[in-house]
C-alpha cells in the first residue's frame, strides 16, 4: 500500500518521472488506470504526407497528431504497402527508433523531415506521387485511426533525412 501511494504522488510530479512511475504501476496490475487523470484522448492527424521514396524498398512518413484530450501514446503503425512500419526520432542528427512516443495532453506530435519519421520498410510496392497510401496508427488509449496519406514529390524529403537513412 505503502508501494501505491509512493507511485502516484511520482506521477504527480510529472514529466520524466511520470514515465517512471507508469512502469512501476505496470508491474502493480490493474492499478494501471487509477493512476491516470481519467481525460480521454481526442487524436486528430493533419498534415500526412509520404515523399516519393527514391529507393525501392523504403519509404518514410510524416503527419502531426493533434490532441484536444488527455496524454496517449502512439505505440505502433502498419500500412498496406509496407511489411513492417517503425518509429524513428531524430536527435542531433541522430536517428533512433523507438517504441511509442507519448502524445501530451492538450498538446501535438509533430512526424517531420528531420525529426520524428516513420519509416516504411519492406515495401510491397514502391509509392508514387499523386497516389494514396493508408496508413494506420495505433495508440494505448485510443481506437486506431486510419488515414489515407498522399504521397508528394521526392523533394518533399529533406536531403538531410536522406542521407540518414542510406546507412539503414
Ligand atoms: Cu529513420
Amino acid at each position: 500500500m505503502n508501494h501505491r501511494t509512493t507511485t502516484r504522488r511520482r506521477a504527480l510530479t510529472g514529466g520524466a518521472l511520470a514515465l517512471t512511475a507508469a512502469l512501476t504501476l505496470a508491474g502493480c496490475g490493474d492499478d494501471v488506470g487509477s493512476g491516470d487523470k481519467d481525460a480521454k484522448p481526442e487524436l486528430k492527424v493533419s498534415g500526412a504526407y509520404i515523399p516519393q521514396p527514391t529507393m525501392d524498398d523504403m519509404a518514410a512518413g510524416f503527419f502531426t497528431l493533434t490532441n484536444k484530450g488527455g496524454a496517449d501514446k502512439l505505440t505502433s503503425a502498419t500500412s498496406d504497402i509496407a511489411g513492417s512500419v517503425t518509429l524513428h526520432s531524430t536527435k542531433g542528427g541522430v536517428m533512433k527508433e523507438e517504441k511509442s512516443f507519448d502524445v501530451p495532453a492538450n498538446g501535438h506530435l509533430d512526424f517531420a523531415s528531420g525529426g520524428n519519421h516513420l519509416m516504411l520498410e519492406k515495401l510491397k510496392r514502391k509509392p508514387k506521387q499523386g497516389e494514396k497510401v493508408s496508413l494506420t496508427l495505433r495508440f494505448q488509449k485510443s481506437d486506431p485511426i486510419t488515414v489515407e496519406v498522399p504521397v508528394k514529390e521526392a523533394t518533399y524529403k529533406p536531403a538531410q533525412h536522406d542521407t540518414s537513412h542510406n546507412s539503414h
